[in-house]
């Protein structure tokens, strides 16, 4: 497969199977993500892995926390939290990425963008594995009590939430805006 049908065929995966996936190989994926990055020695990230049942429990407790603490959560019947639960510990692995921040807005975004580079060729490089991931920012993980249950710091910054796992089919991808609808030609005056 070339590069450019790995990057135009790779698909956000949302349903997984119940193939287990060794942690050794996330880290190996990971690894070799961050190492075709062009200077990844300078990217500062870390990662927390929920891979086994009880991790990933803990992780989903973490996060139905904020959502059934929140207004819109103390209505929401049991069961579907219930399902929820089961739903999220039901995905074979769940990577969190954190990345650290700089003393200012341009440093902390610079490392942003790096981490998520890395991100993308660790997708990239899942995906010539058939391990399929979700890229994951909802709301519900956007919380002050969800970082802190993480142990996120204050010079670190929540990236988001990997979700992976091996998977029966992928998805069709979508219709693609077009870079001429994107962008402004600039005439010469
Ligand atoms: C930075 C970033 C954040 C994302 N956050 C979410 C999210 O919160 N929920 C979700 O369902 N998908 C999320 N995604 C996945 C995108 O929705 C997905 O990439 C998009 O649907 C395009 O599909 P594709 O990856 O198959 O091309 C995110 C992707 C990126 C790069």
């Amino acid at each position: 497969m070339s590069l450019a049908e790995l990057i135009r065929g790779r698909r956000t995966i949302r349903s997984f199977n119940q193939t287990p996936v060794a942690r050794e190989l996330v880290a190996e994926l990971l690894q070799q993500a961050a190492g075709l990055y062009p200077s990844a020695e300078d990217a500062v990230w870390r990662c927390i892995y929920a891979g086994t049942p009880e991790s990933r429990g803990r992780l989903a407790d973490y996060m139905m926390e904020h959502m059934t603490g929140s207004r819109l959560g103390k209505w929401m019947p049991g069961k579907m939290i219930e399902l929820f639960k089961k739903r999220f510990t039901g995905i074979p692995g769940h990577v969190v990425v954190i990345a650290g921040t700089g003393p200012d807005r341009q440093a902390s975004d610079r490392n942003y963008a790096a981490v998520c580079s890395i991100l993308q060729n660790f997708q990239l490089l899942g995906w010539e594995r058939q391990l399929g991931m979700l890229w994951d920012t909802e709301p519900m993980m956007q919380s002050e009590d969800f970082y802190e249950r993480l142990g996120i710091r204050e010079n670190e910054r929540f990236v988001g939430v990997l979700h992976l796992g091996y998977y029966n089919k992928a998805p069709r991808g979508r219709a693609r805006t077009s870079a001429e609808k994107k962008w402004t030609v600039y005439a010469g005056s």
